[in-house]
C-alpha cells in the first residue's frame, strides 16, 4: 500500500461541509433547467471557470456559492444532492459526516423547514454513512431570523445535533448571535461557528466564539494562531478546529499548509475538511488529503492525527467513537507494518 492508497482507504470523518456546496456543475445546470432558474452560466466549463474568483476570497466565493445554490427549489432537489453526497462518502470511506444546512436560504426559495428536514433525513436514513445535521445561521441576517429558525427546528430536535454560524463575516460578529447561542445550548444543541480566514477582526471574533458564545468547536479557526491566549484556550479546552485547506483551480497547492503544520506541532485539535466540495478544485476528502500530505510533507502518523482529531471532535456517541478510532489505529498499523 503506498501513501495515496493509505489515505484513500483510511476510515474518515468530516465535520465541516455545507450540503449546498455539493451541487456539481452538471447538477447546477440540470436543476436550473428543471426549475426554470436563470443563472449566468450556460456550460459546466463556465461554472468551473467561475471557481477561480479573486480577492476578497470569502465574499467572492459566497457570491458564487449562493448563485449555484439558487437552483435548489424543491425538497426533491435537496434530497437528490444529499443522496448523491452520501453515495460519494461511501466511496471516500467516510464513516461519519456532520453536514451544515442553511435553512433561511431554502425557506426564502420556497422549501419549508419541514420539507427541507424531510428531504435530508430521508436521504440520511437510507444511507450506510453515519450522519449528523447542523443548522447554520447566515450571520448577515438578523438575530430575530435566527431565533425564528430555532423555533422551527423545535419539532426536529432529534434530527439536528447542533447549530452553526456562516456566510459574510465582516460586520457580523459572533456576539450578534449571543442570545441565539444561549438558547440553543439550553435546548441541548452542540455549538459551533465559522471564524473564517483573513477576515477583519478575526482574532476578536475567535475570542467572542470562545468566551461569549462558548462554542464546542470552531469552523476554520486559522487566526487562533495569531493569539497566544487563544492557542492556550483551544489547547486546554480541546476545542476542535475544522480547517479547510481548499484551493481554487489556479492555486498552486492547498492553502494553509503552514498553518496546519503549526497547529499539529502545537498540539491543537485540528482536522481536515472540504467545506463545499463541488465548489473548490480540491473536491472531496481523499483528493484533498492526498495533496495536503504530498505538498505539506506530512507523515502517515500525522495524517492519522488529523483524522483522530476529527473522530474525537465529532458529536457521536462514545461507543461509536471508540470503534472508529480503533479501526483508524489498525489501519495505520497495517500500513506501517507492510511499508
Ligand atoms: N457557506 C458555505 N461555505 C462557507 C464558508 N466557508 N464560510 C462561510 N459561509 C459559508
Ligand atoms: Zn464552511
Amino acid at each position: 500500500m503506498n501513501m495515496n492508497d493509505f489515505i484513500a482507504a483510511m476510515p474518515k470523518a468530516e465535520l465541516h461541509m455545507h450540503i449546498e456546496g455539493t451541487v456539481s456543475a452538471a447538477k447546477v445546470l440540470e436543476l436550473a433547467e428543471r426549475n426554470g432558474v436563470e443563472i449566468p452560466y450556460t456550460s459546466e466549463a463556465e461554472i468551473l471557470a467561475a471557481q477561480d474568483y479573486g480577492f476578497p476570497a470569502l465574499e467572492n466565493f459566497l457570491d458564487y456559492h449562493y448563485m449555484c445554490s439558487s437552483v435548489l427549489r424543491e425538497g426533491r432537489d435537496v434530497f437528490e444532492i444529499t443522496r448523491n453526497f452520501l453515495n460519494k462518502c461511501l466511496v471516500e470511506n467516510i464513516r461519519h459526516v456532520e453536514m451544515f444546512f442553511d435553512p433561511q436560504q431554502h425557506i426564502e426559495r420556497g422549501v419549508s423547514f419541514d420539507e427541507l428536514m424531510d428531504a435530508m433525513t430521508t436521504a440520511c436514513k437510507a444511507s450506510d454513512v453515519s450522519t449528523g445535521l447542523i443548522m447554520c445561521m447566515n450571520r448577515d441576517r438578523s438575530l430575530d431570523s435566527a431565533i425564528e429558525m430555532l423555533d422551527l427546528a423545535g419539532k426536529h430536535r432529534g434530527d439536528i445535533i447542533g447549530v452553526g454560524l456562516d456566510s459574510y463575516e465582516e460586520g457580523n460578529p459572533p456576539v450578534k448571535f449571543q442570545e441565539f447561542y444561549y438558547r440553543a445550548r439550553e435546548e441541548g444543541y452542540r455549538l459551533t461557528a465559522h471564524c473564517d480566514c483573513d477576515q477583519k477582526d478575526a482574532v476578536k471574533h475567535a475570542h467572542q466564539c470562545v468566551h461569549n458564545l462558548k462554542v464546542d468547536r470552531i469552523d476554520h479557526g486559522l487566526h487562533v494562531l495569531d493569539d497566544p491566549e487563544l492557542i492556550e484556550v483551544v489547547r486546554s479546552r480541546e476545542i476542535p478546529l475544522t480547517m479547510c485547506p481548499t484551493w481554487r483551480p489556479s492555486d498552486p497547492e492547498p492553502r494553509r499548509l503552514m498553518a496546519l503544520r503549526k497547529m499539529l506541532d502545537l498540539g491543537l485539535p485540528v482536522c481536515l475538511n472540504t467545506d463545499d466540495p463541488e465548489e473548490f478544485a480540491s473536491r472531496y476528502l481523499t483528493n484533498m488529503m492526498q495533496s495536503v500530505q504530498q505538498d505539506g510533507d506530512f507523515s502517515a502518523d500525522e495524517m492519522t492525527q488529523f483524522m483522530r482529531n476529527a473522530f474525537r471532535g465529532s458529536w457521536i456517541g462514545e461507543e461509536q467513537r471508540t470503534a472508529h478510532l480503533t479501526e483508524l489505529e489498525a489501519h495505520l498499523e497495517t500500513y506501517l507494518q507492510q511499508k
